[in-house]
Parts: C-alpha cells; structure tokens; sequence
C-alpha cells in the first residue's frame, strides 16, 4: 500500500554519535509519508532522541543519508532545515522563560515580515485558545501543558510540512497527556507531517499511523500504530512494562 504515497522524510542506514568513536545510532532506518503522524518508541538511551536530532542537523551522520523529498539533507545545519519546511520541538528546554508567549512565538519566526508574523500568530491562537489568553505572560509561568503548546506553537510560526517532536507529554499529568495528543493529532490533520518520538507508548501508538521501535541505536520493529500495539513481541518487550508505569 505504502510504495505510491510520497516519501518527505526518510534516513537510511543512518549511523551517528557525539563522541569520537562512539556511535549511538548503529544504523536506523525511518520513513515518513506526506500526511502521516509516525511515532517513534523505545526504552531509555535507545536512541530516539539521537535519530530525530540527527534529522535536524544537531548531530553527525557519520554514515548513511537523510532524504527531505527529492533532495539529500544529510548533516545540513538546523536553520537551513528550518528554510526548506523542517520544524522541531526538542525534549528539554524548549521555551525562553523569561520571554513572554508573544515573544516565544515570534523567536520562531524572526526572518519574517511584521504582516506574516500577526496572520501566523493568529493561526497559532486560533488553534491553541489558551496560549492567546495568555499572550503577554513570560513563559515560565506557563504550566507543563501550556508550556509544550508554546514549543509546539514556536515550531508551527514557520508552517513547517514536517514537524519533528521529541516526548512532547514528558513530565505532565495523565490529563494534560491527553491533551497534548489531541493537539498532535489536530496539527497533523492540518495536513503537517509528523514525527513524533515518545515515552507514552501505548497512547503515542493509538494516534499513529506507523510507528517504529528502536532499541540499542537500531531499528527493533515497525509497523502500524494498531499492528504494533498488539504485536506480542512490541507488548512484552516495550509496552508492558511502560503501560504499568502509568
Ligand atoms: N550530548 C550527548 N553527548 C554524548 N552522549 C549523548 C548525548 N546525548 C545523548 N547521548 C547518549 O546517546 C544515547 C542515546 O541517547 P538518546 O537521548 O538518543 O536516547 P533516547 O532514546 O532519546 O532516551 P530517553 O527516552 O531517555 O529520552 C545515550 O546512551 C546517551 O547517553
Ligand atoms: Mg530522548
């Protein structure tokens, strides 16, 4: 079914690391078909993180290729990606607290004219009321929720057609989860490409149309979101044990 839809963003072979010598990715493979929502799971240290980032230019491919469409994008620099459509929202760290919303959001979009920026802004509130009602507070008295929303807000500022996002429900309560999903899922129905690594497994696999488990830097299975979910082998190795720890 898959081999008609257009590729956006794919990494072959990749293998990539921080230190001399040291890979943590020792050859993943990932895909992302225009329109999909695919998530990316995995135990701690896996290396989830590492293959977003080093789709973004934050770390070396040492070997290997990242494909953004047509064109090869492996190692190019993150604000080059951000030009060709690429957003991303990082695990940690990813508001200025001492910046309020307003000017959280237009840090996403600084190269763009006044116009632009008061259309998108828009945008951005109709689609997250809250962070509207909140426009003028520094974004370090936002809440977790609020504040994922800002960072996702920031990331949109550019329209980007792929959005690359990192545990967007780490460190919030079961119903604030909920409603950070329910904003993926609205974002992607936008019609933005989406890829989005998890600690919530079992809920980031019931939004996914694909999802992939990495264990070790490489790929340990793939599939769809619902063939995954009940995949014995993703269950007993991956799922079990963090569907307890909710
Ligand atoms: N900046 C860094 N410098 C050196 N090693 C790093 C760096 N960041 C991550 N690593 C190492 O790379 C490995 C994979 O880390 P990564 O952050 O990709 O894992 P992850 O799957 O995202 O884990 P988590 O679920 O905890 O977020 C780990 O062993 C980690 O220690
Ligand atoms: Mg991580």
């Amino acid at each position: 079914m898959s081999d008609k839809r257009k590729v956006v963003l794919e990494s072959k072979n990749l293998v990539a690391g921080y230190l001399p010598g040291v890979d943590i990715l020792t050859g993943c493979n990932f895909k992302l078909f225009k329109g999909e929502l695919v998530g990316i799971i995995g135990p701690n240290g896996a290396g989830k993180s590492t293959l977003v980032k080093s789709m973004f230019g934050l770390v070396e491919v040492r070997s290997g290729t990242v494909q953004l469409l047509e064109e090869e994008i492996t190692n190019l620099a993150a604000h080059e990606l951000v030009r060709k459509g690429v957003g991303y929202v990082p695990q940690t760290e990813n508001v200025f607290p001492s910046l309020t919303v307003s000017e959280n959001l237009q840090m996403g979009a600084y190269q763009l004219k006044a116009t632009e920026i008061t259309e998108r802004l828009k945008n951005i509130t109709d689609l997250f009321p809250r962070l509207g009602e909140r426009i003028k507070q520094r974004a370090g008295l936002l809440s977790g929720g609020e504040r994922q929303m800002l960072a996702m807000g920031r990331a949109l500022m550019m329209e980007p057609s792929v959005l690359l996002l990192d545990e967007p429900s780490a460190g919030l309560s079961p119903a604030l989860q909920v409603d950070v999903f329910e904003n993926v899922t609205a974002i992607n129905k936008t019609g933005v490409s989406i890829v989005m690594v998890e600690q919530n497994a079992t809920r980031c696999l019931k939004i996914s149309d694909r999802g992939y488990v990495l264990d070790q830097g490489k790929n340990a299975y793939d599939g769809t979101g619902e063939g995954l979910l009940h995949d014995p082998n993703v269950i007993k190795l991956y799922l079990g044990t963090m569907a307890e720890s909710r």
